[in-house]
């Protein structure tokens, strides 16, 4: 790997000017940070809009510079909460925008960015850092692991589909001013119920209702639904578009969002009730989605793929532990060894389950102190949110047991509270 040294490397807020238009340094982070996601090229309004959204969520940029021009590397964090299945929503240290241009690649420029923004996150007291990301084989050397999994769903809709209970309430078609009304109350309540899910950032919005595209131009196929309990009160939508090409005509799903099972599977039989189609295409369906067993004919769901989707890093074992929620009735002990190569995570922990808490001590280091599991920091962040069980980390070689059966015992101490899912890509 060459060196970083003779590049120059500035973090600094987004930030717009007072007549709206984005300041110049955050204009040209944008530009470098398009290209490399192959994004179109934006106009003054688009980049002005595009930094109105950056300085909503928050984000703080960090460019690498050779010359004051545009940065040969763009780099973001910004925070927002995770639901780590406890009351309280966690902030958490977010990680997005990453880019390197080729003519400056593998000469450490990632490296440098990533280390000095993590040694950030944990000055600042995150316990966590999370990354949402493009290829799968880039960020478990920063002691990244794979979190939560989401499923690319292809559903038969034809005259096979019907549902073994009838779901309550009811669906109706919305405008898009009445989406985006309703969808940030709707949302908050999935965002509460579900461990994994990591709150929205502004761009998601407009992307799921068609607004924002990559072409620049809104997208004026996309319609939207919205369910009702029995009460009348909103508790799910959804957004999707249908694509001529194909047979059957295919509905395309941008945005599924339901704050209980019934406006889940309501939203379901409506997508499945719309006529001359016959198919719907979802990508961010549940891991474990109750769709299929809600069916008559299990074979209406096709999972085409399943995809790492929340990728976390511990930056503090014993504050994430602590913040993290546990089943009620849970209660036990386990040591964990873990080795960092970060440092962060690196230790000897005692982690103690009692009455849905959890207390995690660190060990001293001992000759005769032998722990329970062994683990390296991504496989830490795997078993964080309790997505992944510790006896498939173990038959994949990821995790040594020193006392047998205790990677059995984690996962009755990591057991969700309720299913690990998400949508939220950052
Ligand atoms: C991925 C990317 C950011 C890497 O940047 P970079 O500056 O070349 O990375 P570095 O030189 O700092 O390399 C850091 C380490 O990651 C490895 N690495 C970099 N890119 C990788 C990739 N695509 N796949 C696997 N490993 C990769 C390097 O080999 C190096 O490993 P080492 O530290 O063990 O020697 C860059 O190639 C890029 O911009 N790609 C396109 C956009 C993208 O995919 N962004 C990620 C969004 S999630």
């Amino acid at each position: 790997m060459g060196t970083t040294d003779e590049y120059t490397f500035r973090t600094f807020s987004a930030a717009v000017a007072a007549d709206g238009s984005a300041e110049p340094d955050t204009a040209v982070w944008l530009d470098a940070e398009r290209r490399g996601f192959h994004d179109n090229r934006l106009d003054s309004a688009g980049t002005a809009a595009a930094a109105a959204r950056l300085v909503s969520d928050g984000r703080q940029l960090t460019g690498a510079y050779l010359t004051d021009d545009s940065p040969v590397a763009t780099f973001a964090s910004y925070t927002a909460t995770l639901n780590v299945g406890a009351a309280d929503l966690l902030p958490t240290h977010l990680i997005s925008n990453v880019t390197v241009r080729p003519t400056h690649r593998r000469r450490g420029l990632l490296r440098a960015m990533m280390t000095e923004n993590l040694r950030r996150a944990s000055d600042a007291g995150f316990p966590l850092a999370a990354l949402t990301v493009s290829e799968a084989t880039i960020y478990r050397r920063f002691g990244f692991g794979v979190a939560s999994t989401v499923s690319h769903v292809t559903v038969s809709t034809d005259e096979r589909f019907r549902m073994l209970v009838p779901p309550a309430g009811r669906s109706e078609y919305i405008d898009l001013p009445e989406l985006a009304r309703l969808a940030p109350a709707v949302f908050a309540r999935f965002h509460a119920r579900n461990p994994g899910s990591v709150d929205r950032h502004a761009a998601t919005w407009p992307r799921n209702s068609g607004e924002l595209t990559d072409s620049g131009q809104p997208d004026l196929s996309v319609y939207a639904a919205a369910h009702y309990d029995d009460s009348g009160d909103p508790d799910g939508y959804v957004s999707y578009r249908s694509r001529e090409n194909g047979s059957p005509r295919t509905l395309e799903v941008l945005d599924l969002v339901a704050a209980t099972d019934s406006a889940y599977l309501g939203l379901w039989d409506f997508l499945a009730s719309i006529d001359l189609t016959g198919r719907v295409d979802w990508e961010t369906a549940p891991a474990a989605d109750p769709l299929r067993w809600a069916l008559a004919d299990w074979r209406s769901v096709t999972q085409t793929f399943v995809e790492d989707w929340l990728w976390l890093r511990v930056l503090d074992v014993p504050a994430a532990f602590e913040a993290r929620g546990y089943l009620p009735g849970t209660s036990g002990e386990i040591v964990l060894r873990v080795t960092d190569a970060l440092g962060y995570a690196a230790g000897t922990f005692r982690l103690r389950v009692a009455d849905a808490r959890a207390t995690v001590t660190r060990v001293d280091p001992a000759p005769d102190l032998t722990p329970d599991l062994s683990l390296d920091a991504p496989e830490l962040g795997s078993l964080y949110l309790g997505g992944v069980d510790p006896l498939t980390l173990f038959a994949a070689g990821r995790i040594a047991e020193h006392t047998p059966g205790a990677a059995r015992r984690l996962g009755a101490l990591l057991a969700p509270v309720a299913p690990v899912y998400g949508t939220t890509h950052f």
